[in-house]
């Protein structure tokens, strides 16, 4: 039977989510890969124990994570039920829809149908009775925006939801939802994109500034490139890598040129008394508008590990210049 470390609030950090009441820790953990029904259950258990121990209070998942679809879920329920459930109000769990779910057209994108159903059928696969926050997955173009915060807000007042989010939303669409979730007095609580020193797309399209002046948070997936800003891959593809394993991250795309740069930020991270993982991670929390940074992990020591990076010092000018340079050649 699982006890939690009564140490587990010393060392995490949070931070306050965009202008809302609700604190999130610097580090959060995603269930998008290593939860599916292949993977073994009892790593998945000690994954989400580790997290929690060190003060990991926020869990990440979604309707389709698996695969199968839905298996994410369907195992972190299972860890609910069995040793998770008197830590309920100490954590702070989200899923999402928006992307293929279930088949025909009402299993996908943003209908009112749609995300009505899913969150009915993810409460029921992760046994819990409201989910903290519940996201918008990703834009549709073709769905009226209002009828898609409509729903999120109607989610909100039926309980089943405490908060909104959205995940890929570019500036404009942040700022209109946000507007009219304002006004149906469920206000937007989060934005979750993707960032890492090697993806810098919100930086040019200011989803950070954006979010902060409409009051929302900011989440950050994929902050280590899927892997990629570690040393995972400094010796080649190893076979039980997500490189190896999974057609979301190519083999071929980890070319020697970008294993180059991998290893000279390695270098940096080291002289900064820092793994490049925990660098990468500290760097994404170097900006204030981010709330939080959402890792991935395969095995409960990358976890600890990425601890790291709530550890780290502040940037000085020069290192984040040399990574600039760095990234650039
Ligand atoms: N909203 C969206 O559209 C969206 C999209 C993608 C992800 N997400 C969310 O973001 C979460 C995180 O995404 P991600 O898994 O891509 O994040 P990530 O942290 O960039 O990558 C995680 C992977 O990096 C490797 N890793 C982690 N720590 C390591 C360490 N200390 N040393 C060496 N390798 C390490 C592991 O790969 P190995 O398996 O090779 O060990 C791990 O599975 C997801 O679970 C999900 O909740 C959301």
């Amino acid at each position: 039977m699982y006890t939690a470390d009564g140490k587990r609030y010393e060392e995490m950090r949070y931070r306050r989510c965009g202008k809302s009441g609700l604190l999130l820790p610097e580090i959060s953990l995603g269930l998008w890969h290593n939860f599916g029904s292949a993977d073994s259950f009892d790593n998945m258990q000690g994954m989400v124990h580790t997290a929690f121990d060190l003060g990991i209070t926020h869990f990440d998942l979604a309707n389709n994570y698996g695969p199968v679809y839905g298996a994410a879920e369907e195992n972190f329920g299972r860890i609910m039920e069995r040793d998770m459930r008197p830590y309920r109000d100490e954590m702070i769990i989200s899923t999402k829809a928006g992307y293929d779910m279930w088949p025909g057209p009402y299993g996908n994108f943003g209908s009112r149908k749609y995300l009505t159903a899913s969150i009915d059928q993810s409460l029921s696969r992760m046994k819990l009775g409201y989910v903290d926050i519940f996201y918008h997955h990703r834009p549709d173009y073709e769905t009226p925006l209002e009828e898609t915060a409509e729903a999120l807000s109607d989610i909100v007042r039926s309980g089943k939801a405490l908060y909104v989010g959205i995940s890929n939303y570019d500036s404009e669409r942040t700022r209109r939802i946000a507007e009219i979730l304002r006004e149906n007095r469920t206000p937007l609580l989060i934005n979750q994109v993707r960032y890492s020193m090697l993806d810098r797309h919100i930086e040019r399209e200011r989803i950070p500034e954006t979010c902060r002046d409409v009051g929302a948070g900011v989440i950050c997936f994929s902050p280590l490139a899927q892997g990629v800003l570690s040393d995972r891959y400094l010796d080649g593809i190893p076979s039980d890598s997500r490189a190896a394993k999974n057609r979301f991250l190519r083999g071929d795309s980890i070319t020697p040129e970008l294993i180059s740069k991998v290893k000279a930020l390695g270098e940096l991270a080291g002289a900064r008394g820092q793994t490049l993982a925990a660098m990468a991670l500290s760097w994404v929390l170097r900006r204030e508008e981010i709330t939080s940074v959402l890792i991935g992990a395969s095995r409960p020591e990358q976890i600890r590990a990425n601890l790291a990076a709530t550890k780290g010092a502040p940037f000085s000018e020069e290192e984040l210049s040399k990574i600039e340079e760095i990234l650039k050649k």
